[in-house]
C-alpha cells in the first residue's frame, strides 16, 4: 500500500494541520472500552469547514461505529455535503485506513477525497479515496 501513495496534498498546510490536531482531540474522546484502539477523525468540506468524529463502541458489538462515519454523519449535520479530506489519527503505531463501509460513506461527499492517515509517531500518509475504493457506487449527493 506505501506504494500507491499520493505524494502532495492540495490542502493548505494550516489547514491540514488544524484537522490533524482536531482528528487527535477526537480520538482522545473515542469510547472504545471493547477494543481500546482509539480514533479520531477530521473532514474538510468545500466550505473550508471542519468536523470531527471518533469511534463509539457498544456492548451490542455490531452497534459500533467507527470514526471516520461519524465524523462525515457531523458534517452533514452541519451542513456539508462535498468533502475535500479526511484525517485519520490513530494513538498507536499503526496507520489505520477507513474501513470498507466507511469508505463507501465517505464516496458519496467526495469520491476523490484526500484520505489522510496519521498516527501517533507523526507519520503521515496519503491516499486519494477512489484508490482505496476502486469501482465504489459513485453518486454525489446535494
Ligand atoms: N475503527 C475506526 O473507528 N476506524 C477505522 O478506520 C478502523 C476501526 C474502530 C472501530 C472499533 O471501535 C475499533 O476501531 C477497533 O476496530
Amino acid at each position: 500500500m506505501q506504494g500507491l501513495r499520493k505524494l502532495e496534498s492540495e490542502i493548505e498546510a494550516d489547514i491540514l494541520s488544524n484537522m490533524i490536531r482536531l482528528a487527535r482531540a477526537a480520538a482522545a474522546n473515542s469510547h472504545a472500552p471493547f477494543s481500546h484502539f482509539h480514533v479520531g477523525a477530521s473532514v474538510l468540506d468545500d466550505r473550508g469547514r471542519i468536523y470531527t468524529g471518533c469511534n463509539v463502541e457498544n456492548i451490542a458489538f455490531g452497534l459500533s461505529m467507527c470514526a471516520e462515519r461519524n465524523a462525515a454523519a457531523a458534517a452533514v449535520c452541519g451542513g456539508a455535503r462535498r468533502l475535500r479530506a479526511i484525517a485519520v489519527y490513530t494513538a498507536g503505531e499503526s496507520l489505520t485506513p477507513p474501513c470498507g463501509a466507511c469508505r463507501q460513506v465517505l464516496s458519496d461527499f467526495g469520491p476523490k477525497m484526500e484520505v489522510h492517515l496519521i498516527n501517533h509517531e507523526g507519520e503521515h500518509i496519503i491516499y486519494p479515496l477512489d484508490l482505496l475504493l476502486p469501482t465504489g457506487a459513485t453518486a454525489e449527493v446535494g
